[in-house]
């Protein structure tokens, strides 16, 4: 196949880490880089021998087949809107966008050119969340019944240099965090129903620990303290606790329980870890890894810990997709219900009632060893 030219438009922190794994994958040839800080276009492109550019000068590119929009949450919803009437094919960075109407407008849009959109996050094409996938689809739980997922811990602010959009609307711990695990809860167990949730805030305010501002203090303007409790069309119902409020807890990321057994299954914000089992008589045991090749161990994160990180993985599906005439694994319609589950979550709160979606999408097809190793170069 031919090699489709990538874009990308926002140079921040995720950006590196699509930089540096896009070469993995056989489909992608990443040519250029804009933000409307021309400085950190400029300094990303001498790190990783690409062209800077201007944002308009990249929509106009003609070597560029596809534009990854990297911008902060708020700006999701223009950027990908410019990167299709500019021609080119969409992939952004979660939350896809943040109200149902930008989704179906931007949907319209591409149709409408004849291009493809897609959204992340990636993880759950991730080799411990495929495996995961497999054991449910070969029946060897059951039919899922229930679960839980929690999402815990004291917010972004410590870390990250520029926190400010993760405490405005869009941002938060279920539509930051949310994704990942409302992504993998879809391709396991399938569509949402129906949701009801309580959501608070507990601090006011924040305080910027790293980086040029550190010190300064930032106002919280969206909820950091969510419970949900989601509703599947196959009848399972499933906890959902995300917050940034946490100092320490002794939950697991995502347990799924079916009718003749339970999954523990490993953080969603990674593609690997391990796999859990337990049966009908009780006892969980850790599952040897299968050969899926978006399990392997390749880098380390800020923390030193071992990560197997494929991010590009779904861009890759939908670059290799594009040109095989096939659905993409990342699509609109699985971003736009997840946005709806997660939209939803803070509506039933505000409303303090249960509420129905109005999407819904499929399961996305499984990812097999076979079919992710196609993907890689
Ligand atoms: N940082 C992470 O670890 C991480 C992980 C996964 C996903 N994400 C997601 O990726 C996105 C970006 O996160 P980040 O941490 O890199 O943010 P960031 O603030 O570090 O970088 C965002 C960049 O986008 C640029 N930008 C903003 N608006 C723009 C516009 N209208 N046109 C062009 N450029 C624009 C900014 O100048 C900045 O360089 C967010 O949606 C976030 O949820 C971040």
């Amino acid at each position: 196949m031919s090699k489709l030219g990538v874009g990308i438009i926002g140079c921040g922190n995720i950006s590196t880490s699509y930089l540096k794994l896009a070469p993995l994958f056989k489909s992608l040839d990443l040519r250029a880089v804009a933000d409307i800080n021309m400085s950190a276009a400029r300094a990303k492109a001498e790190e990783f021998g690409v062209r800077a550019e201007t944002v308009e000068d990249l929509l106009k590119a003609s070597d560029i087949d596809v534009v990854v929009n990297l911008t902060i949450p708020d700006a999701h919803f223009a950027v990908t809107k410019a990167i299709l009437q500019a021609g080119k094919h969409a992939y952004s960075e979660k939350p896809f966008v943040l109200s149902i109407d930008e989704g179906k407008e931007l949907r319209d849009l591409a149709a409408a050119k004849g291009l493809r959109l897609g959204s992340a996050p990636d993880t759950f094409l991730g080799g411990a969340h495929q495996q995961a996938r497999s054991l449910i689809d070969a029946g060897e739980i059951g039919r899922v019944i229930g679960g839980t997922a929690h999402v815990m811990n004291h917010g972004m602010e410590g870390w990250h240099p520029n926190p400010d959009f993760f405490y405005n609307p869009g941002g938060g711990p279920v539509l930051d965090l949310g994704p990942y695990y409302v992504t993998n809860l879809i391709q396991l167990v399938g569509p949402v129903k129906s949701v009801g949730a309580l959501a608070t805030t507990t601090f006011a305010e924040r305080t910027i620990g790293n980086g040029d501002r550190k010190g300064e203090t930032l106002t919280v303007k969206t909820p950091t303290n969510i419970h949900a409790l989601l509703e599947f069309h196959n009848g399972a119902t499933i906890t959902l606790s995300a917050s940034w409020d946490i100092w320490a807890h002794t939950h697991r990321n995502m347990e799924i329980y079916g009718e003749t057994g339970s999954l523990i299954v490993p953080d969603p914000n990674f593609f690997g870890g391990t796999v859990e089992k337990a049966g009908e008589q009780g006892g969980f045991a850790p599952l040897d890894a299968t050969d899926h090749p978006f399990g392997v161990t390749n880098l380390k994160d800020n923390a030193g810990n071992d990560r197997a990180n494929y991010r590009c993985a779904g861009l890759a599906d939908m670059a290799t997709a594009i040109d095989e005439g096939r659905p993409h694994r990342c699509s609109l319609e699985l971003a736009l219900h997840a946005v709806d589950v997660m939209l939803s979550i803070l509506k039933s709160s505000d409303e303090r009632r249960m509420l129905d979606l109005t999407t819904t999408c499929d399961q996305p097809a499984a990812l097999s060893p076979d079919e992710a190793r196609a993907l890689l170069a």
